[in-house]
């Protein structure tokens, strides 16, 4: 087990009703709050109105940046950087899902920033540096930007979607009633993603920190468990909440305590598709996912003893044949996601192969596929994308 820091400095407020705290965490920070937000699902679901009729009551003054993308765009963030400056925000109030939460941790860092090209703040910020306070109002289970210090934004001039660091949010409020109107393909997508949060740490060189393995497979557990309730029934609260809690833990950095980081290379192969295609992360990584099992399976013996692992351990397999049985557990990964619903292939998303060889070529930015747990070559991740189609 190898060492490891944890610090996360987000007060985390969990359950039915925690918007009640919303006026005096705010009010710590300021009076002048930028509302951000992202389509318009909180208009349509009322939590907007909610939401203004706290701040007014509170006597904040509102600025907003409405229609924040889903996977969201550098020209967001140079919206709201704006906004911040021409009216002088104190705190910004980030009401939605990981797309609205990380374009606002962008514009948190982007007020701050010297250079005159925000993207290039994006490619190069490792770390958390002086950003305005982030207050968010979480709608949809999924990314756990809630409790992490990550953005992920995308530039369409350069076909790059990205991840920054540009620090934690100061507050987040997880009410999961407020994940009931999430429709069926947003809520499979997103414990889509919540699963591959914690296969990208799961499979590491690290056989031995037991304690993060057993949070992980917990974690796959729940949302299979709980995933399929909350389709059939977007309101049973116990479904959505134990998904926002799964969400929440899973990209925390709680699943790689002691384990050596991986690169993420599910994510990095993902990054490149939805810079190219604009299509939603989660579905993205329930394609790519078990492709990229079966590769590293083959290429890789090492690999057998972990695919084992999630066997016995979350899908109560065995058998006394390792191979079979670690290839039984990539099949019931993708039969999970199979029956959830969402397209199981690239050409189901309209997508062939013209871009695969420029996207296999950037994907290794920042080392993150020649450092994996198997490391993958750009020939590799070719095969990988074809797999998908
Ligand atoms: O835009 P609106 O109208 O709000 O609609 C959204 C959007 O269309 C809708 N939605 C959200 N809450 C809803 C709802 N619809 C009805 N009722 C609600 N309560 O769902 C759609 C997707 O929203 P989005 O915020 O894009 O989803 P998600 O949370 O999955 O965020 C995806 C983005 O986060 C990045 C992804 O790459 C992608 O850009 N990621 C961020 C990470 C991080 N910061 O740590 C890690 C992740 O691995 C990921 O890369
Ligand atoms: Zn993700």
């Amino acid at each position: 087990m190898l060492n490891y820091v944890h610090d996360i400095p987000t007060r985390l407020y969990f359950g039915q009703g925690q918007i009640s705290h919303l006026a005096e965490e705010l009010g710590r920070f300021g009076k002048n709050v930028l509302l951000a937000y992202g389509g318009g699902s909180v208009k349509r679901t009322g939590l907007y109105d909610e939401v203004m009729k706290i701040l007014s009551d509170g006597g904040f003054k509102v600025t907003e940046l409405s229609g924040i993308e889903p996977n969201p765009r550098i020209t967001s963030v140079a919206r709201g950087v704006q906004l911040c400056k021409e009216n002088d925000i104190d705190v910004i109030l980030a009401v939605g899902g990981g797309s609205t939460i990380d374009c606002c941790k962008a514009v948190s860092a982007g007020v701050f920033y010297e250079g005159d090209d925000l993207w290039k703040m994006v490619l190069t910020s490792k770390k958390a540096g002086k950003h305005l306070p982030l207050v968010d109002i979480l709608t949809i289970s999924a990314t756990g930007s809630e409790f992490d210090a990550g953005a992920v934004i995308t530039n369409w001039e350069t076909n790059e979607k990205m991840s920054g660091i540009f620090g934690h949010p100061a507050v987040s409020i997880c009410d999961p009633s407020y994940t009931f109107s999430v429709p069926k393909y947003q809520t499979a997508a997103g414990s889509a993603d919540i699963m591959s949060h914690v296969f990208e740490n799961y499979f590491s060189e690290t056989p031995d920190s037991d304690l993060a393995d057993g949070i992980s497979e917990s974690i796959l557990k729940s949302v299979m468990k709980n995933c399929p309730i909350a389709l059939e029934e977007p309101d049973n609260y116990s479904a959505r909440a134990n998904l926002m809690a799964d969400a929440n833990v899973a990209c925390s950095g709680i699943p790689l305590y002691g384990k050596k980081y991986t690169g993420w290379p599910c994510h990095a192969m993902e990054h490149e598709l939805s810079a190219y295609y604009d299509i939603t992360h989660g579905v993205d990584l329930a394609i790519l996912t078990p492709r990229w099992m079966r590769f590293i399976l083959k290429k890789d013996p090492k690999t057998v003893s972990r695919f084992v692992k999630l066997g016995r351990n979350v899908f109560g397999l065995d058998c006394d044949d390792e191979l079979a049985l670690a290839n039984a557990a990539i099949d019931a990964v993708e039969a999970y996601f199979k029956s959830t619903g969402i397209p199981m292939s690239l050409s189901e998303l309209g997508i062939g192969e013209e871009h695969f060889a420029d996207m296999a070529g950037h994907a290794d930015v920042g080392g993150r596929l020649t450092n994996a747990y198997v490391p993958l070559s750009p020939a590799d991740v070719e095969e990988i994308y074809r797999a998908c189609l």
